[in-house]
């Protein structure tokens, strides 16, 4: 009797606990894993970038410099937004930037993406590095000297060429 007691017990944990660990889980959406397709299916699908908020200041479709193409529009989680706008200095570890770039007739060519993972890449402030096409075909992705050889001109703002972070 008694042990039919205690695994009635546990059963019952397991029903009320049991939804409680799957609603908690959801909740703190886990960050992506360091690999292209992997960054490239949470912007795209668990977490679509396109209801993120714009880079602060700027709109859909900006002016944009080489390489990146004449025209950008570039989204960042609600951590880099508010790093950004309250000039912290630099960008918080889990955040991610996606900027769309588009051709002067405004077809989009390429999407290059930044995220910034704890203990990653600590000589170039920990940021993973893609670029892929509008196929979803990954180009880089990574370590990519191409991308931080170019913005380490900014290191002194964490990589970023977009806007002063302070
Ligand atoms: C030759 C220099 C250069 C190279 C190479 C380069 N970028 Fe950039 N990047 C820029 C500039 C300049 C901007 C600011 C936007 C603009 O004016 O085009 C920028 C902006 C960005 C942004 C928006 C956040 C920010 O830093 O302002 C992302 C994301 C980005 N680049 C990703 C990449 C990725 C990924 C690669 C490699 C595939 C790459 N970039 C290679 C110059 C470069």
């Amino acid at each position: 009797m008694k042990k039919v007691g205690r695994i009635k017990g546990l059963m019952l944990m397991a029903i009320l606990v049991l939804p409680l660990v799957v609603v908690g889980c959801k909740a703190a959406a886990p960050t992506p894993a360091t690999d292209g397709t992997s960054l490239y299916n949470y912007i795209t699908q668990q977490n679509d970038y396109h209801k993120w908020k714009m880079w602060p200041g700027k709109q859909a479709l900006y002016p944009g410099t080489e390489p990146h193409g004449a025209l950008l529009t570039t989204y960042v989680t609600d951590n880099a937004f508010s790093a950004i706008d309250g000039k912290e200095g630099s960008i918080p570890n889990g955040s991610i930037v996606v900027k769309e770039n588009y051709m002067p007739d405004k077809t989009l060519a390429a999407i290059t993406v930044m995220y910034k993972v704890k203990g990653y890449d600590p000589e170039h402030n920990d940021w993973f590095w893609l670029k892929y096409a509008p196929d979803g075909k990954i180009d880089v992705s990574g370590k990519v000297d191409m991308c931080y050889g170019c913005h380490g001109g900014k290191r002194d703002n964490d990589y970023i060429m977009t806007s002063p972070l302070r």
